[in-house]
């Protein structure tokens, strides 16, 4: 048998309803990126943050994660804060920015209706961030945004659930592919979460301070 990619071709075709509405969007927005949105960073990446899915009028939209989308203007400006990037984000993929030592993903690669996977989807995408995660031999550090990122990771690892319960700031030791990684986990920063108080910037970053000391 093949091995598994790290990433999920664009016309990816393993979720039949996720299809449906990439190709429903595109019947209204054939300019928009419609597929399955890449990882973006670096291949020596030591930190690799595992997002949601990409949002419609966002990454669905231009290809990147988390670009275009609410939730990617904290997301970038918080890496930039800590030296995870370099370049201006302007949220366009054209915007010449890269990423230092860090990648982003997605738990699902493709958009959701309402940015809400069932379980079925998010468990026929995670041989990709099973591939994505072995294919990177730097690893340290796993930020996961939300729970989705946080379970479908630990599944992903082949680790119990009950044994690492997802909670804002949680921390644990754990291995990935044979090596010592951090797994860290943090509310996702969507428009819902940042506008309900939930999570407020001062804590995102608080998370990324925790990956930076692990990181040094
Ligand atoms: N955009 C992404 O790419 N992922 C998310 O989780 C949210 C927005």
């Amino acid at each position: 048998m093949k091995p598994i990619p790290p990433e999920a071709p664009r016309d990816c075709p393993l979720c039949p309803r996720l299809v449906a509405y990439r190709e429903a969007v595109r019947a209204k927005e054939p300019s928009w990126f419609n597929g399955a949105v890449p990882s973006f960073g670096s291949d020596k990446a030591e930190l690799l943050i595992v997002g949601l899915a990409p949002g419609v009028t966002g990454a669905n939209r231009t290809g990147r994660p988390f670009t275009g989308d609410w939730a990617g203007d904290l997301l970038y400006a918080t890496l930039e804060k800590f030296s995870f990037s370099e370049g201006s984000y302007a949220a366009d993929p054209g915007d010449g920015l890269t990423l230092s030592g860090a990648m982003i993903t997605n738990a699902v690669r493709c958009v959701p209706p309402e940015n809400k996977p069932v379980g079925a989807e998010i468990n026929a995408c995670r041989p990709f961030l099973k591939a994505r995660i072995a294919a990177l031999p730097k690893l340290k550090v796993l930020l996961c945004l939300g729970k989705i990122s946080h379970d479908s990771t630990l599944r992903a690892l082949g680790l119990k659930l009950s044994d690492h319960p997802f909670g804002h700031g949680t921390n644990y030791q754990v291995t990935a592919g044979g090596r010592p990684v951090t797994l860290l986990s943090s509310y996702h920063c969507s428009r819902y979460n940042t506008n309900t108080g939930r999570l407020t910037a001062e804590m995102f970053e608080a998370v990324f301070a925790q990956a930076r000391r692990v990181l040094g």
